[in-house]
């Protein structure tokens, strides 16, 4: 985010204009308060959806109907700086009264959670970093934002850059994966595609990049628990992809809900002013997340809402999300010196910059063609991105014996409840798709003409029908394809969970299958990586599907009959059991690693390896790396080498680079990744590849968040995932 000069002094002068409260109000984002049409208080009614009194579709058609308070006197007053919501004809509305009815004619930031597209639902961001295809990255996130512009949507809660280790935490399904690299590269390309469109600047959003910091790093995976950490872990492992968004001129920030080290991530002054805003340069602002100011009080860290709001702003936080604390007692506290006039017009001048950057004082209104656009059905290319993106994003993690792909010819028995749901394709964090725009597994099987005898049988829930499962088991096809998985309200927020294999009586299901002599071949749609240890042995296919979007059945079906030859790598480890949690391929060393004997790091009753490691995924056919060279130039390291397609048909390999620092002051991970390349190649096709590793990119943070680059060996892997490597060594003297 940058602003001409002019823009800056537009800026200054209107801050010069703002009363003090007028300059509170652009610190408060108010959501429309819902006040009736329903007979019990509106907590209520969110436990009752909760504890399962009333289903989510009857919640849905109460909310559709409830009467809403927009606090338009607020608005004209200029006493609210953002609003929440996605209805292009409110928000049209709100601005107007804002721009034209207000004093200083200030517009709203329109602010909403556009995680993996709106309307045009893209795969679940774990899956999508998977592809290892930035450009992709970039073109959804550019697609997203087009349509939040067209929704009257001017400020994306996203990307969301939690560096993510414990797949018991229900967010990992958010974010992109567990590598700071890989979430570094995800982070550039949609900072790049939401901000930076170069068709005009209608198609662009102010992105918040989220959640800052450490959240995924909560204890136990359990969401919102305390974190601590080392300053060398912090920036080494969960900084990095912020640091990126901001070089990318990222607009904004979430603090996240977590303590850090014992300091609430939203009054945390070292965390914000230090970090954020100094060194890694945010010119924008920062919002807290949805209530948090005053979750600082039970945090035990303010003794009462004043207190809390006080804190915050005088650490940095710059936009109550929520709460109306800054709302209620800032002006208060300017008056009473607790707050200084300086912080507060260092809060509104980041605010107001965003929207001058946004061009909304020209033009703050969503065009009645934009809004048309959407009216009817999807716009082909938004149909044709969902669908590169999700073939893209699917990881074929076991095919035995080649049992795939499938003859399009040959009939088989489908089961599993969720093959059936085209509601449940989207995954968490989508708020806008329509059912009509989404694609079941057995659609898209329908749509390719496969022949095809389907018996639920069970979901991630309830029971097993048990007559189901006998016709399924009579059926004469050898082969079943399972799809099982999870619901995708079980993962996103508040979705923790602590037995992450395969929820309900899938499992037993794929037992009796496999005990009744057939091949079974599943396919998931899961929300976080999942225990797979008994899947992984007993199964004849895995094809991990994640919630891939609106396309996800056609992506599924392209994949199960070889018209897509996947190409995906998991951008996160898969544990065997439950109890290996955390797992994760960049660790640091022990002294005694896991081996055979007895007296090493490792469990008495679970493997230390993975199920399947960061950055595995299988295609249709085979590649070979061989000849591994290493050159060095004065401020490179190139790694070549010769990939071959060894099978008989073409494919794209995503290759990888790794690297570990031998010895070092601190104790460095086992191998990190550094650069990577999707290179497609035809059957029996070679080529040789080059790899860059920048040495200023071979350094690590130490204890005092000094970044440091340590002559020295250095051991270089290049292969296909984390786990089978060439290597070769280097001595570097920077
Ligand atoms: C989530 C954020 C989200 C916000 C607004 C919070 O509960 O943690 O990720 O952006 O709500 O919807």
């Amino acid at each position: 985010m940058k602003l001409t000069e002019t823009q800056k002094k537009f800026v200054e002068d209107l801050l010069g204009k703002m009363t003090l409260e007028e300059k509170v109000g652009q610190l408060n984002q108010d959501s429309p308060s819902i006040v009736g049409g329903f007979d019990v208080p509106f907590e209520e009614l969110i436990e009752m959806v909760t504890d399962g009194r009333i289903s989510q579709e009857e919640f849905g058609k109460i909310m559709a109907t409830a009467e809403r308070d927009y606090h338009e006197d607020d608005i004209r007053a200029g006493m609210v700086g953002s609003v929440m919501g996605n209805d292009p004809v409110k928000a049209n509305e709100l601005q107007r009264i804002a721009v034209e009815e207000s004093r200083l004619g200030i517009p709203l930031l329109m602010g909403f959670d556009v995680i993996h597209g709106l309307r045009s639902v893209f795969p679940i961001a774990i899956a999508e970093a998977g592809s290892f295809d930035d450009d992709l990255m970039e073109r959804t996130a550019r697609m997203a934002a087009k349509e939040s512009r067209a929704y009257g949507i001017n400020w994306n809660f996203a990307p969301m850059l939690d560096v993510a280790r414990d797949s018991r935490w229900g967010r990992v399904s958010e974010g992109p994966g567990e590598d700071p690299y890989l979430a570094s590269k995800f982070a550039r390309a949609k900072i790049k595609g939401l901000q930076n469109s170069t068709d005009s600047t209608e198609n662009y959003v102010a992105a918040c990049t989220k959640h800052y910091i450490a959240y995924s790093a909560c204890e136990a995976g359990r969401d919102y628990n305390t974190t601590t950490m080392s300053t060398s872990q912090l920036y080494n492992v969960y900084l990095p992809p912020f640091r990126a968004a901001m070089e990318e001129g990222a607009c904004s920030a979430m603090a996240s809900f977590n303590d850090l080290n014992g300091v609430p991530c939203t009054v945390n002054s070292y965390t914000l002013r230090d970090i954020l805003k100094g060194e890694l340069g945010l010119e924008g602002f920062v919002v807290s997340d949805a209530n948090a100011i005053r979750e600082c009080v039970v945090h035990g860290i303010a003794e009462d809402d004043v207190d809390a709001g006080i804190q915050a702003l005088n650490a940095g936080l710059d936009m109550d999300m929520g709460t109306r604390i800054f709302y209620d007692h800032i002006a208060q506290a300017v008056k009473d010196g607790k707050v200084s006039m300086e912080t507060l017009d260092d809060a509104v001048r980041r605010i107001l910059s965003v929207k001058v950057w946004l061009g909304l004082f020209e033009n703050p209104y969503v065009d009645q063609s934009a809004i048309d656009a959407y009216a009817k059905a999807l716009p082909e290319n938004h149909v044709a991105l969902c669908q590169e993106a999700a073939e893209k994003s699917i990881v074929l993690l076991k095919n035995q014996d080649n049992i795939l792909p499938l003859n399009k010819e040959n009939k088989f028995t489908l089961v599993g409840e969720l093959a059936d749901r085209p509601d449940e394709v989207v995954g968490a964090w989508s708020l806008a798709w329509q059912k009509d725009d989404c694609v079941s597994i057995k659609a898209g099987l329908e749509n390719v003409g496969a022949k095809f005898e389907y018996y639920p049988v069970c979901g991630p829930e309830g029971e097993l029908n048990i007559e189901e499962l006998k016709s399924a088991i009579d059926s004469d096809s050898e082969i079943v394809v399972a799809v099982v998985g999870e619901y995708t309200s079980m993962s996103g927020e508040a979705s923790s969970k602590a037995d992450i294999t395969i929820p309900g009586h899938q499992r037993e299901m794929l037992k009796k299958l496999v005990a009744a002599g057939k091949k079974v071949v599943a396919v998931l749609m899961n929300g976080r990586p999942l225990a797979l240890g008994w899947e992984a042995e007993k199964l004849n296919a895995i094809i991990e599907g994640w919630h891939l979007g609106i396309q996800m059945g056609n992506a599924i079906s392209k994949v199960l009959f070889g018209e897509i030859n996947p190409s995906g790598k998991l951008s996160s480890t898969f544990s065997s059991v439950n109890g290996q949690e955390p797992m994760y391929y960049n660790h640091p060393n022990t002294g005694r690693p896991g081996t055979k004997s007895k007296f090493t790091s490792k469990y008495l009753d679970a493997p230390i390896e993975p199920c399947f490691p960061f950055g595995y995924g299988l295609s249709y056919t085979t590649f070979e790396y061989s000849d591994l060279k290493l050159t060095e130039n004065k401020d490179e390291i190139i790694a070549s080498f010769i990939l071959k397609n060894t099978g008989d048909v073409a494919g794209t390999e995503v290759a990888q680079l790794y690297m570990q620092d031998v010895a070092a002051s601190l104790v460095r991970p086992v191998k990190e990744l550094k650069g990577y390349e999707r290179v497609t190649l035809a059957a029996g096709q070679s080529k040789e590849v080059k790899l860059t590793l920048r040495k200023c990119d071979m350094g690590f943070y130490n204890n005092q968040g000094k970044y440091v680059c340590e002559d020295g060996l250095f051991r270089i892997y290049v292969g296909g995932n984390s786990c089978d490597v060439l290597d070769g060594e280097v001595r570097v003297a920077f």
